[in-house]
């Protein structure tokens, strides 16, 4: 089975995403192909980036490093649930990225953006295409972007608007693909 890592990309305690991220782990679990692991990046505390040698060494020396890259190691795809601030990704999200080099490398990943406004992040998912394609990541041909978070979430939590289940079908599907198929060498 695929092993599958949702990560929710927010910090903030009172994250409007990570509602979002655990109905996208159980649109994951239900969609069957996956074995799904959910993260979330307020959890991991990483610091900003500060090892003493690039990320492609592999050679870390810090025991958070060392954990989050033991994590994505064991990943074959992901799920990276982003917020969008200012028009763009995240800095702790980016900074987690660039923690790490080979552990992301040829794994498919799949996007599914939020936001206050109506372009549901869009934008910060488009902005973070070309650095997934740099780290040599596969993304899914699919992505999903959630306008108006705010107001889907409630005392139950992520109340999804009609539709986003097939969306995000959608986008496990394409996932799924992927990692049937080999990455180049
Ligand atoms: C620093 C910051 C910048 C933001 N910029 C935008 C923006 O450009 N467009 C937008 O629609 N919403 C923007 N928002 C609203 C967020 O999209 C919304 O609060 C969302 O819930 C943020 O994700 P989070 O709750 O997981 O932190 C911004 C929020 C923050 C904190």
């Amino acid at each position: 089975m695929t092993r599958l890592l949702v990560l929710s990309a927010a910090t903030r305690p009172t994250s409007s995403g990570r509602p979002l991220a655990e109905w996208v782990a159980r649109q994951a679990r239900e969609h069957g192909t996956f074995e799904v692991v959910p993260v979330d990046l307020a959890e991991l505390a990483l610091p900003f980036l500060d090892e003493p040698e690039y990320a492609s060494s592999g050679n870390y020396a810090h025991r958070h490093t060392r954990e989050w890259s033991a994590l994505v190691d064991s990943a074959d795809a992901f799920v990276f649930v982003l917020p969008m601030y200012n028009g763009g990704f995240t800095a702790p999200f980016k900074n987690a990225v660039d923690f790490l080099y080979r552990e992301w490398q040829g794994k498919p990943v799949g996007l599914v953006s939020y936001s206050a406004g109506g372009s549901g992040g869009a934008p910060a998912a488009r902005m973070l295409l070309p650095v997934l394609t740099q780290l040599g990541m596969r993304p899914a041909g699919r992505s999903v972007a959630v306008a108006g978070i705010n107001a889907l979430i409630g005392a139950e939590g992520f109340g999804a608007p009609e539709g986003l289940a097939g969306e995000v079908a959608g986008v496990l599907d394409d996932i799924a693909a992927l990692a049937k198929e080999p990455a180049a060498a």
